[in-house]
């Protein structure tokens, strides 16, 4: 079974080929993110007009690269939500035409249950190396998806093996913060999620605030490395709202994991109904607790513009801060996904989403979680069309109900 994956829902415009559900056979990604840098982040109406530019010749050389042709494709799957319009309208109705034209069934993908989705590429132990898998950055101003601006042709570091259910999923990137507890495919609790700001918004808005470029994830844990965590005490959000969707699991737990048709058993923790943990995020607080110190140091108050804050912060400041900042924003996602670790007792935790690359995310799941992490190639932590791909072939094997390429409509609001 082989899957076509698009991803257009953001900067990225993406597509893969990835055969039942866990071989990589092609991966390939155009950015626009140089044409945003300028801007500090996505201006969307560029990130759309890119999309429509390159998405053609993303497509075939994701077919050509996994020595495929339209004959060896057996389904399509794209990302129809959640996103910004614009960019998720040139990917769905790219896959709309396709299906249509090659008379392929369609799955709508939800981009962010995709994310999660990348942890279940694996290497060699389950099938061959990926063949043709590469990986080109491409501004949306070239067509030429072989640009060589990127790694291409670099080996993927992919698990040896996916993860086992029930799974614990901690999906961080630029636009998602949430935990998710998995029983099988397609059954899931959303344990939590942000309220406001997502941790990379938080990432990326930081870094603004200290004049480090866009996107800030990369720029604030390269600068943090030269930093102190225990500069400064930044403050964590205290939450204590609880979804019904946790009430009604922390209520009926063993009926509701132990139902025989939902995969392996599992043996909640004695814990299970003790728990009052709000899996709940917030990171505006972080962000404007930032702000406000980063004014303090240069002796200013609260109504120092922003904009003007770079110049005037020596760099053992902007290190401090950087690295302040990440400390108390990784500690954060880390101590939830401990509790739920030790409430709900998964088989497996799984990390998902462009902050998943964070090397300060892994240290410290690796340091306060018994059993290791499971996360893949930093390249496909960020958006990709790959793990549309593998969440496309597990809604072909498991018989769930295809979209109409006629009518498929985008879903920029879509939740989990
Ligand atoms: O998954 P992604 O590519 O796009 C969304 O779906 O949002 O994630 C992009 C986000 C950005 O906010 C970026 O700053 C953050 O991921 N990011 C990182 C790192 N690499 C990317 N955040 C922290 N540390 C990193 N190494
Ligand atoms: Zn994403």
């Amino acid at each position: 079974m082989r899957v076509l994956g698009i991803e257009s829902s953001c900067d990225e415009t993406a597509a893969s080929v990835v055969e039942d559900g866990y071989r990589l056979l092609s991966t390939v990604v155009a950015s626009s993110m140089d044409l945003h840098v300028q801007y500090g982040g996505v201006v969307p109406e560029i990130a759309a007009r890119s999309h429509i530019e390159v998405i053609n010749s993303v497509v075939d050389q994701a077919i050509t690269d996994a020595g495929c042709t339209w004959d060896d494709i057996d389904a399509i799957a794209v990302t129809y939500g959640p996103g910004l319009g614009g960019s998720l309208l040139i990917g769905v109705m790219t896959a709309r035409t396709l299906a249509i034209v090659h008379n392929k069934p369609l799955y709508a993908i939800n981009h962010v249950e995709a994310h999660v989705y990348a942890n279940f590429l694996t290497a060699s132990s389950q099938g061959q190396e990926p063949r043709g898998a590469s990986l080109a950055s491409v501004s949306s101003n070239k067509t030429d998806t072989s640009a060589d601006d990127g790694p291409r042709g670099m080996p993927y570091a992919l698990p040896s093996q996916q993860p086992a259910f029930p799974l614990l999923a901690l999906i961080v990137s630029g636009g998602h913060t949430q935990l998710a507890l998995f029983r099988h495919h397609f059954d899931y609790t959303l344990l939590g999620e942000t309220g406001d700001d997502a941790i990379g918004e938080a990432f990326d808005k930081v870094a603004k605030i200290i004049g480090l470029p866009y996107p800030g994830g990369p720029s604030i844990s390269r600068k943090a490395l030269a930093g102190n965590p225990k500069a400064f005490q930044l403050p964590k959000s205290r939450l204590t709202s609880v979804s019904p969707a946790l009430e009604q699991l922390r209520s009926n737990t063993v009926t509701a994991l132990k139902q025989p048709s939902k995969g392996p058993d599992f043996n909640p923790s004695p814990n299970l109904q003790a728990s009052s943990v709000s899996y709940d995020f917030s990171f505006s607080g972080l962000k404007t607790a930032v702000l406000r110190l980063a004014q303090e140091l240069i002796g200013a108050d609260h109504t120092f513009p922003s904009k003007d804050l770079p110049e005037r912060l020596s760099e053992t400041q902007k290190a401090d801060i950087a690295a302040s900042f990440q400390y108390v924003a990784i500690e954060t996602v880390v101590d939830k996904t401990v509790a739920a670790y030790t409430e709900f007792g998964p088989a497996s935790v799984v990390i998902a989403g462009g902050v998943a690359a964070n090397q300060e995310l892994r240290r410290q799941l690796a340091e306060r979680l018994s059993i290791p992490v499971t996360y893949t190639d930093s390249r496909l932590c960020t958006d990709n069309g790959a793990m549309i791909a593998t969440l496309g072939c597990f809604h072909m094997k498991y018989g769930r109900p295809t979209a109409d390429p006629y009518t498929l409509a985008i879903s920029p609001n879509l939740s989990m």
